[in-house]
């Protein structure tokens, strides 16, 4: 058999927050196909980051007195440590603060802006007028408009289940300052994903080109649908500042998206390896190269892996990922990881407590499979089978 090139990644986990169990099934999961494909001699490039830009980070740092670049400096070290701890073996673990993905971020827009893709447009959102900043969705809350209770986000009512948009909660506040948020307007720029070019390439893309998970497939086939049927929106890649993030070349005061600088993330941190290696970057990511690319990620962040990402790929002159393998999230004792619960467990814990990191390689490694189905984990069946 013929060596292989392949160039894998796990997804980026945010730097404003710790490495727990859930994620490790993600990248213990990459992790044991890497080993393995390494085992059978091809030459295999397993690459990772921090995905540290956007508006939680700028805050939290804020809230912790230091700038966004010694929080994300501090971070990336934990995980680092984390990573090390359960044998990941990344060949690089990086930043999406990097100048190598300003560089290509930038490169990439570019490109999609002179192919007629990139359209700005005025629209109205949330702001707070004390913060002088627009307020995404989560840093609103109020009172639940179908039972009053209080303290409850701009989607849902923890209470009583009641789902709405924002803009029905009432005495609606921003997290950040309490003051009530005002609408205001200013310009966005949209990656124009309803283009024809990109419906009919990712119609192609995901129904027929790309041996996806059968149920990834389906997801996808509801947003390209049959011809002259899609769903798909144009998609928002600017906010405005204050955004810690890589501000849009020809557009002053308008940053990136974080979606869309993160899996640029992925070629950043490549393309640095690539330097320390002498390896031939171009020759890897252009569109009719032989090497493959595989994305393993969890099934919430799908569809920014399977359309947002092979469309920005392809329509910047880039090669697109060979497949996408997506998993299901971890559950402790039937049910979501919960601080209250106690049943949200840190890697380090994991590891402070004098765990043998292979056993939870093991019990993962026993329990994964090809599906998006959820995993649980329970102390009892895990003491068994360890
Ligand atoms: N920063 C984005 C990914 C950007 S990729 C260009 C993100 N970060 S995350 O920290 O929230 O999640 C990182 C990965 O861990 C995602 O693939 C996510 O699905 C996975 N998981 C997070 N919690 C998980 C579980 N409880 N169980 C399994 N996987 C989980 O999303
Ligand atoms: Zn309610």
């Amino acid at each position: 058999m013929p060596m292989r090139q392949i160039l894998v990644t796990s997804a980026l986990p945010y730097a404003n927050g710790q490495i727990h169990i859930g994620h490790l099934v993600e990248y213990i999961q990459t992790d044991i196909w890497v080993r393995f494909q390494r085992m059978r001699g091809h030459e295999v490039h397993y690459v990772g980051a921090d995905d540290t830009h956007g508006t939680p980070i700028m805050l939290r740092a804020e809230k912790e007195g230091i700038t966004p670049k010694e929080l994300i400096a501090n971070v990336w070290k934990e995980h680092k440590r984390d990573f090390d701890d359960f044998l990941v073996s990344f060949d690089n673990y990086y930043s999406t603060d990097s100048a190598e993905n300003k560089i290509l971020s930038e490169e990439i827009y570019i490109k999609l802006r002179d192919a007629g893709l990139i359209e700005k447009r005025a629209i109205e959102q949330a702001y707070d007028p004390v913060k002088e900043m627009f307020l995404p969705d989560r840093f609103i809350k109020g009172e639940c408009p179908k039972c009053g209770a209080k303290d409850q986000y701009g989607d849902s009512c923890e209470k009583c289940g009641a789902t709405y948009a924002p803009t029905d909660l009432r005495n609606p506040f921003s997290v950040v300052s309490g003051a009530t948020p005002i609408r205001k307007v200013s310009d966005h720029y949209f990656f124009k994903l309803s283009d024809p070019r990109c419906e009919n390439f990712l119609r192609e893309w995901t129904q027929v080109k790309t041996p996806l998970q059968a149920e990834a497939r389906n997801k996808m086939k509801e947003w390209v649908g049959e011809p002259g049927e899609s769903q798909l929106g144009d998609w928002d890649i600017s906010r405005d500042a204050p955004y810690f993030g890589f501000e849009i070349p020809d557009a002053p005061g308008k940053y990136f998206y974080v979606w869309l600088d993160a899996p640029i993330g992925y070629y950043a941190s490549f393309l640095n390896l690539c330097q320390q290696k002498g390896l031939d970057f171009h020759e890897w990511t252009k569109p009719d190269t032989t090497t493959e690319q595989y994305h393993f990620i969890g099934k919430d962040i799908l569809y920014f892996h399977t359309l947002f990402w092979p469309a920005t790929l392809h329509f910047s002159g880039y090669r697109t990922p060979t497949n996408v393998f997506a998993h299901g999230f971890l559950t402790v004792d039937g049910e979501k990881m919960s601080k209250s619960r106690g049943t949200f467990i840190t890697a380090h814990s994991v590891i402070e407590c004098g765990l043998n990191p292979e056993w939870l390689r093991y019990y993962f490694a026993a329990k994964l499979n090809a599906s998006m189905e959820d995993l649980d984990l329970n102390l009892q069946d895990f003491t068994a089978r360890v």
